[in-house]
């Protein structure tokens, strides 16, 4: 049997380990995406950036609640020009998140990211926190195809789409996605929330809604991944309250090729990645796996 590798290929990128941080969690500095990777990630994903510099909602802007985190950040970044100006390639995979108000935004946005050096674009068109000031792309699978091919006619990078879980079909909304050219599709964004003070008898955040991550939300991505593997040929990126090596697998079993990994990650630091690593790795080698493809999505064939 071959030696047991979490190496995989994902749209063309070679990637160490299947795992990097989820978009959001991290800023956009060059340092602090090369420690992931140094940590044992495959890919860094930076936060959502922009056309123009955002500073985002008032605070309170995160809530830590029993099985997970509740936040609405409202994209705060320094804008996609200054990311080019600090920003000139890498020599590990960084993935970037970006997104816009409109179809103009994503593509100007995309443009401007193709030519900072980055390794593949990350389409948000799901942030549940500024549908007010700009909808949410996501909640409509015409937009979704539009606005991934006016961002693959902008960029010969790979794009990812990361989908919303607070849609009724996203199975539609992943198909729109894979047909207007999507490589992956990241399977998914939080789920919008609210949290309230009984005693102050307000909402908690400032926002009054945010964004639902961590352990809460997984058995609902995972279900997410389930329907899109069983729809879609392009590969999965899961993400939603990955904690530990068994959340891990049964991604990888629902269908994903790749994992996103932030709530465990604010919580847990650096350390995450390896602890993952090293879990998927007794389970491949218990079960004589040598690679991750080798299971990925089978538990629909039981
Ligand atoms: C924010 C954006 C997101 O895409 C998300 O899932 C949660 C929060 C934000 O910046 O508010």
């Amino acid at each position: 049997m071959s030696k047991l590798s979490l190496a995989i290929e994902l749209a063309g990128l070679r990637l160490k380990t299947p795992f990097m941080n989820a978009a959001g969690v991290l800023g956009i500095s060059l340092d602090i995406l090369r420690r992931v990777h140094m940590a044992g990630a495959g890919a860094a994903v930076t936060k959502s950036i922009g056309p123009e510099p955002r500073n985002g909602h008032k605070n309170p802007t995160f809530i830590f609640l029993e099985f997970g985190v509740l936040n609405a950040m409202g994209l705060p970044n320094p804008g996609a020009e200054y990311f080019l100006k600090k920003f000139s390639g890498t020599d590990f995979p960084v993935i970037a998140s970006f997104f816009g108000s409109n179809f103009e935004d994503f593509v100007k946005v995309a443009k401007i990211l193709t030519e900072a050096g980055v390794s593949a674009l990350e389409l948000n068109c799901s942030c549940p926190n500024v549908i007010e000031e700009m909808g949410m792309l996501a909640a409509d699978s015409r937009n979704v195809g539009q606005v991934t091919a006016a961002v693959k006619q902008a960029t010969s990078l790979p794009v990812f789409v990361k989908l919303s879980p607070s849609v009724t079909d996203i199975v539609k909304v992943a198909k729109a996605a894979q047909e207007a050219g999507a490589d992956a599709i990241t399977a998914t964004n939080t789920l919008r929330a609210i949290a309230i003070n009984a005693e102050l008898k307000t909402p908690i955040l400032a926002n009054v809604t945010g964004g639902l991550s961590g352990s809460a939300l997984k058995p609902i991505s995972l279900r997410c991944v389930w329907e899109i593997y069983e729809n879609v040929e392009i590969p999965i990126i899961g993400c939603g309250g990955v904690e530990n090596w068994r959340d891990a697998v049964e991604y990888f079993l629902a269908g994903a090729s790749a994992l996103q990994v932030g709530t465990a990650f604010m919580t847990r630091g650096f350390s995450v990645f390896n602890e993952l690593s090293d879990g998927v790795s007794e389970y491949m080698k218990k079960n004589d796996y040598s690679r991750i493809n080798e299971f990925v999505g089978m538990a629909h064939e039981s």
